[in-house]
C-alpha cells in the first residue's frame, strides 16, 4: 500500500491511493467558544439540499452537544472503542490510524451505525456531564458540555473515497471538495461504514449515498456554504487552506491553522486529515478535548485566551460577510477582509463603539431611564 504524508500525525502512513493534494483546500473554521446551539446552519443546510423523500434522517451538517451527544449516536465512541490506544509521542502519533488496523476483509476500520443511531440527530442536547457547584470558575468548569458543530471534513485521505469498491467518490483538485459520483454508486454502503465521521449517508430512496457537497455551487462564485453564512452565532470561517509548507499568513485560514495554531482538526489519529478546524471551547477538561483535537489543546488554548493584536482583528472577521475572505489585515483600529480580486469586502473596528444616551431625551421630551 502507498505511504503518504498526514502532517495532522506528523508522519507517513498507509492509505490506498498515492498522496494528491488539490491545488486550495476546502476548510472551514469554527470558534466552539461562541456556537450558541441554535440550529441554524443545521436547517439552512436542510431547507437547501436534504428536504426530499429518502432523506429524512440526512444532516449534513449537526450541532451536537458534547460529551454524550452525537449523530449518529455513539459515532466516535464506537470507533475509538475499535481503533484502540492512541499514545502521541510529542507530535507524532504513535498509534494506528484507521488505514492502518483494518480488518482482513476491510479497506478501512469502520462501523456501521443502526437505524436507530441515526434516528436521534440532537440525542443528549444540552445535557452537561460533571459535577454542580456553587461556584466554578475557568480553566475548567465542573459542569460542563459544549457544542460540536459537523459536517464532511473533505478529508485530504477520505475514508469513504478509500472504501469505495466502484471508485464513486472522487476529491476535486480545484478545491478538495469531496463528491459522490451518483451515476457510478451502487449501493453498496463501505462508503458509510469507513467514513470515521459518519458523514457519507444512504438514502433507500434512490440507493446510492449521498453527502456534503460543500455547496460547491456557491463556492464557485466565491460564496460561503450555507451553513456558514447562515449562522447566527458568527462562529464560522471559510475559506482555502494551504499545507503547511506552503502557508500564506496573509490567507485567514492559514494564519488560523498554520500560523497562530489556535484551530485544530478533530480526532487527527483518525488519519483523514480532516480539513474542518476547531478553536476548542475554553472551560472543557483538558484531557478530553485531547482526545477529541489532539495534542496541540492546551497551545491553542493558550494563545487564544491572550490573542495577539492580529489575531484578535481576524477573529473579528468572523461572520462579516457572505463572501469568501481570501486576504486580511489587520491595521491600528481595524481589521479588513478582501475577496480573490483583493478588493475590499468588509473592515470592522477593533473595538466595538461605544455610545452613552443622555437620560434626558429632549427631542421627545422624555426621560429615557428610571430617575429618582
Ligand atoms: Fe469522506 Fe467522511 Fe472525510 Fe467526508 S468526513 S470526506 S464523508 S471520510
Ligand atoms: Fe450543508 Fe453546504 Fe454546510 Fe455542507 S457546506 S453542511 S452542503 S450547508
Ligand atoms: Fe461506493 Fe458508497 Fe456507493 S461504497 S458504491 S459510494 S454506497
Amino acid at each position: 500500500m502507498p505511504k503518504v504524508f498526514n502532517w495532522h500525525i506528523n508522519r507517513e502512513m498507509e492509505y490506498p491511493y498515492e498522496e494528491s493534494r488539490p491545488d486550495k483546500q476546502f476548510a472551514i473554521i469554527f470558534n466552539i467558544n461562541r456556537c450558541i446551539g441554535c440550529q441554524t446552519c443545521t436547517m439552512a443546510c436542510r431547507n437547501t439540499w436534504t428536504f426530499s423523500p429518502g432523506q429524512e434522517y440526512m444532516w449534513w451538517n449537526n450541532v451536537e452537544t458534547k460529551p454524550y451527544g452525537g449523530y449518529p449516536h455513539n459515532w466516535d465512541v464506537k470507533l475509538l472503542e475499535k481503533l484502540g490506544p492512541q499514545t502521541w509521542d510529542g507530535n507524532t502519533y504513535a498509534g494506528e490510524t484507521i488505514f492502518e488496523k483494518v480488518p482482513n476483509d476491510k479497506r478501512v476500520l469502520g462501523h456501521l451505525p443502526t437505524e436507530e443511531d441515526w434516528a436521534h440527530p440532537n440525542i443528549y442536547e444540552d445535557t452537561p456531564a460533571g459535577d454542580f457547584v456553587e461556584s466554578t470558575e475557568l480553566p475548567e468548569n465542573s459542569l460542563w458540555m459544549f457544542y460540536l458543530q459537523r459536517t464532511c471534513n473533505h478529508c485530504t485521505y477520505p475514508g469513504c473515497l478509500a472504501a469505495c469498491p466502484r471508485k464513486a467518490i472522487y476529491k476535486r483538485k480545484s478545491d478538495g471538495v469531496v463528491l459522490v459520483d451518483q451515476s457510478r454508486c451502487r449501493g453498496y454502503r463501505e462508503c458509510v461504514e469507513a467514513c470515521p465521521y459518519k458523514k457519507a449517508m444512504y438514502r433507500p430512496t434512490t440507493r446510492v449515498t449521498e453527502k456534503c457537497i460543500a455547496c460547491y455551487p456557491r463556492n464557485d462564485l466565491d460564496l460561503g456554504s450555507r451553513c456558514v453564512v447562515a449562522c447566527v452565532g458568527k462562529i464560522r470561517m471559510q475559506g482555502w487552506l494551504h499545507s503547511p509548507d506552503k502557508s500564506d499568513p496573509t490567507n485567514p485560514i492559514d494564519y488560523l491553522v498554520h500560523e497562530s495554531k489556535v484551530a485544530l482538526p478533530l480526532y487527527p489519529q483518525f488519519g483523514t486529515e480532516p480539513n474542518l478546524y476547531y478553536i476548542p471551547p475554553r472551560w472543557a477538561p483538558r484531557d478530553f478535548l485531547e482526545q477529541l483535537f489532539g495534542p496541540h489543546v492546551k497551545k491553542a488554548l493558550a494563545k487564544y485566551t491572550d490573542p495577539d493584536k492580529k489575531l484578535f482583528g481576524l477573529l473579528r472577521l468572523f461572520g462579516t460577510t457572505e463572501t469568501i475572505i481570501s486576504r486580511f489585515e489587520v491595521q491600528d483600529e481595524v481589521a479588513i477582509g478582501f475577496d480573490r480580486a483583493d478588493r475590499e469586502l468588509v473592515r470592522v473596528p477593533l473595538e466595538e463603539p461605544m455610545y452613552i444616551r443622555s437620560e434626558y431625551d429632549q427631542r421627545h421630551d422624555v426621560a429615557r431611564l428610571n430617575e429618582p
